[in-house]
């Protein structure tokens, strides 16, 4: 079977480097895809964004499966677009993916389902939202309702601060008609974890738990990123609470779509707070995290492409996922400004050296090449990540990759895993 995997980041080398292991998978393309990817896969020069273009790619190519990596594509349509012309592609449609396009739209599927999460509201009138705050006082949340890249989410210890979050987002519209609506809800004290799942709309399967470090710096502190670690299992999420997850979150979440008309194919990435009242949603994703992809992937023990297609088939409940008893971590190491506005172009060092480390891998985020040369070429550029018996060896191993790799510029957080270490 021929394979193509839609994204250029971390996420999308993780699913490329899992794919191509299946025994059914001849050949991985990747559109468009990175250098480190291409090191596995023949990349192809199409934009995320061109959905009519990669329909005839995967026509033209015969290709057996798509899977799409990123948000943007799975909010434009390309899941409809591609069953339109009856080409399997895993994702959710544009409809489920609403659930992570829409956060007013996820407060309702929420709240009418009865699923635990923050109390909220939400406001199209900037004058009606700062009246609100003025009700609530700080510490407040104040969320973009559309995409922003993952920057839409403003966590204000003050008022002032929750009021200049409103302006913006409202009023000077800093992310277009992401902004048009936001919603302000209560500040969840605890400790975050992601709970991914694969659903056919029915069968929902939970993956093993993760962690992700937003913050920029340790402990912690300075702005939100994408992710700049992240480790498997978090210790945060027992059995009992993976229980109580499945029964109050995902199985309600898919149940409560399919009453509404739409049937969720594809991954179901729940982003919780455990408060001391119980796990609550903070937010939907429908992919993969990104760096969660890079260290729940390493763990399945089951052919992925196998998974997939029972997801497509709606035959998940005949599906059995295995997973190794181990643990991974993911240290992400950036440019120079990042979050930022960061520097590109600088070249990398030490990848060689570390592609003979054991259970190491490097997906890459963001890198490109030049005349033979990995250079850095996004925020995130790289997702150094090992695995091991515990917590503690995957770190050390991952860590002693990280020293090895230079660029000018570089930093990563230098406590990844922490959090999991102090649940001992
Ligand atoms: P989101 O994109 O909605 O997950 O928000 C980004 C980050 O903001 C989350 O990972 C949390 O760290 C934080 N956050 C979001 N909502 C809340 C909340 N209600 N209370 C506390 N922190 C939150
Ligand atoms: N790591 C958070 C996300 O993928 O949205």
């Amino acid at each position: 079977m021929r394979v193509l995997v839609i994204g250029s980041g971390g996420r999308e080398h993780t699913l490329v480097w899992k794919l191509r292991q299946s025994p059914r998978v001849q050949k991985v393309y990747c559109a468009p895809g990175n250098a480190g990817i291409a090191q596995i896969a023949q990349c192809i020069d199409i934009p995320v964004a061109k959905i009519d273009k990669l329909v005839e790619f995967a026509r033209e190519h015969e290709i057996g499966l798509t899977v799409v990596g990123p948000e943007a594509p799975l909010a434009a349509g390309i899941v409809d677009a591609f069953q339109a012309e009856g080409l399997p592609i895993f994702g959710p449609t544009r409809a489920a993916a609403q659930l992570e396009a829409s956060k007013a739209f996820a407060k309702q599927i929420m709240q009418k389902y009865q699923i635990p999460t923050a109390h909220s509201q939400t406001f199209t009138d900037p004058q009606e939202a700062l009246a609100y705050l003025e009700q609530k006082g700080a510490p407040i949340v104040v969320k973009a309702d559309g995409l922003a890249a993952g920057k839409g989410v403003v966590v204000a210890q003050t008022l002032a601060e929750a009021k200049a979050a409103v302006e913006q987002i409202m009023v000077q519209k800093v992310f277009g008609q992401a902004g048009a609506k936001v919603v302000i809800e209560e500040f969840l004290v605890g400790e975050e974890v992601s709970v991914l799942a694969f659903t056919d709309g029915e069968t929902v399967i939970p993956m093993v738990s993760s962690q992700d470090h937003k913050a920029v710096y340790d402990h912690d502190q300075g702005p939100n990123t994408g992710g700049m670690g992240a480790y498997s299992p978090a210790p945060v999420l027992t059995p009992a609470l993976l229980e109580q997850v499945e029964a109050e979150i995902l199985k309600p979440t898919i149940r409560g779509l399919r009453q509404e008309g739409i049937v969720y194919q594809g991954v179901l990435y729940a982003g919780l707070m455990i408060t001391e009242a119980g796990p609550k949603v903070l937010e939907y994703n429908v992919r993969f995290g990104d760096p969660e992809c890079q260290v729940v992937l390493p763990r399945l023990k089951s052919d992925l492409v196998e998974i997939m297609l029972s997801v497509l088939n709606r035959k998940l409940h005949e599906q059995e996922i295995v997973w190794y008893d181990n643990h991974t971590a993911c240290v992400v190491m950036a440019s120079a400004g990042y979050p930022g506005d960061y520097t590109t172009g600088q070249e990398i060092q030490g990848l060689h050296e570390v592609s003979a480390l054991e259970d190491t891998y490097v997906f890459h985020a963001g890198t490109a090449k030049q005349e033979e040369k990995f250079v850095t070429a996004g925020g995130r550029v790289l997702g150094v990540t090992a695995w091991a018996g515990t917590l503690e060896a995957a770190l050390e191993k991952a860590y002693n990759a990280v020293k090895l790799i230079k660029f000018e510029g570089a930093h990563y957080r230098k406590d990844i895993g922490q959090k999991a270490l102090k649940h001992r």
